[in-house]
């Protein structure tokens, strides 16, 4: 952790980070969601407060929060929400960090009673949800850096590479999907730091010091502006 902090070198920024889980109601008791907890986000959102950003954390349902001087949190609830929130905010900040597990999609409707159960299956319509890292990119200033998150199963450099051109991201942290200890629910992670022209892999490490490297590569990005 301490070879990694350098006090004061995000002084001046102000980043957006999107984190955790969107829960996508059904009906006043259920909902759809993922397995994300959000820590990534919030480890995130902690260095970068301690490395002199304000922080403004747009944070889905969990369990998780954080009270650091320097991190403002609003909680928000589905992909609709999240979406409003960030897109309120991208133009008074100097970069984004989309951490966020969004759900692809909602149902279609959200019933107003519980839904009850009849005999046979039951179909769900899902309609799509925003792409908020798209959109922040679409209307990304020359001054603003966009960093995204993946998880991909199979040929991650190669999907990787194709989310940084759709979402005009300026890199994409890629999360390894097998390695034991790593992703959802764990205190550790092991990333790889995609960009059009190169690949950098990291070492098994603590969240808190996984955030430390993706932010030493946006303060590197940014001084090349
Ligand atoms: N993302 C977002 N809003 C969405 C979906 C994704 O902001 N509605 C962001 C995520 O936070 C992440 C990046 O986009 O930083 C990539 O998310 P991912 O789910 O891997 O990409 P998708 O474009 O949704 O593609 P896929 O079909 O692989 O899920
Ligand atoms: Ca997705």
């Amino acid at each position: 952790l301490t070879d990694h902090f350098s006090p004061g070198d995000l002084t001046g920024s102000r980043i957006l980070i999107t984190a955790g889980p969107t829960h996508e109601d059904l009906d006043p008791v259920r909902y759809l969601g993922n397995r994300s907890t959000g820590k990534m986000g919030i480890a995130l959102a902690e260095a970068a407060a301690a490395r002199g950003a304000e922080v403004e954390l747009i944070l889905g349902p969990t369990e998780l929060s954080t009270s650091v001087p320097g991190v403002t949190t609003t909680n928000v609830r589905s992909a609709l929400e999240m979406h409003a929130a960030a897109m309120a905010r991208w133009s008074d900040c100097t970069a984004g960090i989309l951490s966020a597990a969004v759900a692809d999609y909602r149902p279609a409707e959200v019933a107003k009673e519980k839904i009850k159960k009849s005999d046979g299956a039951l179909q769900l319509r899902l309609v799509r949800n925003p792409d908020i890292a798209a959109e922040l990119g679409a209307s990304k200033r020359p001054d603003q850096l966009l960093v995204g998150f993946a998880l991909e199963t199979e040929n991650g450099v190669e999907n990787a590479r194709g989310k940084l051109e759709r979402k005009q991201l300026d890199f994409i942290v890629l999360n390894s999907p097998r390695t034991p200890g790593a992703g959802f629910g764990h205190d550790t992670n092991q990333i790889q730091l995609v960009d059009r022209n190169m690949v950098t892999d990291f070492e098994l490490k603590s969240k808190r010091a996984v955030a430390e490297d993706i932010l030493d590569r946006l303060v590197a990005v940014k001084q090349t502006r």
